[in-house]
């Protein structure tokens, strides 16, 4: 039987509290190929999630489950956390598992969370190596992580989900991406459970229905995110096209390489935006 998430959230942001003192105004989730975002931030200190109570156990290949604090833009820059690895519902995880990261930030006092993954692009145009900022998502994953008592210590009953992608953030990240001339579309994330790839018929469903790109994780986390109140921004690396819109199989091997094709973008975009997030969540 798992503690109740609250006092689960509550003991690991305590832990932070007295490993690493305050919290960073920011975090970011590094999905595949960006862990390694990590080992350039100034002053880097961390811990592996097993070494922290509260943070999921993380097994997937190019997923290291380390936590990482230090700065961006040098020993006086800003502070951020950043997450290497996520647990995935496709692992099995209990959906209270996978976004138990999540709470213990916000508890801890983090005011701002952008999550990263691969995704496998639907929209016309969209290509292998392209960023995509979420403006919204439809959660297809057959779980949320709110099912279940609500405490409300950490979010109302009935949480709003109509702005869940932060518009002061969509617009800084698209400022960004047009500065740096980067191919950074806008779009809808559609999350599913995984772990298999989706068939073709399933891509032209979601493609109906107003889904721009697809991937395995995030969705939930936003959930947990939104409930307890953090500011979120998602971006996704397009790492491959989806089921029947190009001509090659899907194989993880296939979004790795292209993830880390595009990881001096990616991270180039997470180091200019992150500190943008963190004026804007600063009391
Ligand atoms: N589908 C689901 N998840 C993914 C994909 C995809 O095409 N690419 C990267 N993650």
């Amino acid at each position: 039987m798992h503690a109740p998430p609250y006092e689960t959230a509550r003991d690991a942001a305590s832990h932070l509290q007295s490993r690493f003192g305050d919290a960073p105004p920011v975090a970011v989730v590094l999905g595949s190929g960006l862990g390694d975002f990590a080992d350039g931030l100034s002053g880097a200190r961390g811990a592996a999630y097993g070494d922290l109570p509260g943070f999921p156990p993380v097994g997937v290949e190019g997923h290291a489950g380390r936590l990482v604090l230090g700065r961006i833009g040098g020993p006086d820059g800003t502070p951020v956390a950043a997450l290497a690895g996520r647990a995935h519902l496709y692992e099995g995880h209990d959906p209270t598992a996978v976004v138990s990261a999540v709470r213990a930030l916000r508890l801890w006092g983090v005011g701002a969370l952008l999550l990263t993954n691969a995704a496998g692009g639907i929209r016309d145009g969209m290509r292998p190596g392209d960023l995509m900022t979420l403006s919204d998502h439809i959660n297809l994953s057959g779980y949320n992580p709110l099912r279940g008592p609500n405490d409300a210590r950490l979010g109302p009953r009935f949480p709003d989900m109509s702005a869940a992608y932060d518009p002061v953030f969509r617009r800084i990240l698209a400022e960004l991406g047009a500065a740096a001339g980067l191919r950074l579309h806008e779009g809808v994330y559609v999350g599913l459970a995984g772990p298999s790839y989706e068939t073709p018929a399933e891509i032209r469903m979601l493609r109906t229905v107003g889904g721009d790109a697809v991937g395995m994780s995030t969705v939930v986390e936003v959930i947990a995110a939104r409930h307890c109140g953090l500011r979120v921004a998602g971006i996704s690396c397009i790492t491959n096209l989806a089921a029947g819109l190009g001509q090659t199989e899907l194989s993880h091997d296939e979004v790795k390489e292209t993830a880390l094709l595009a990881r001096s973008a990616f991270v180039g975009l997470l180091e200019a935006a992150l500190p943008r997030f963190a004026a804007e969540v600063r009391p």
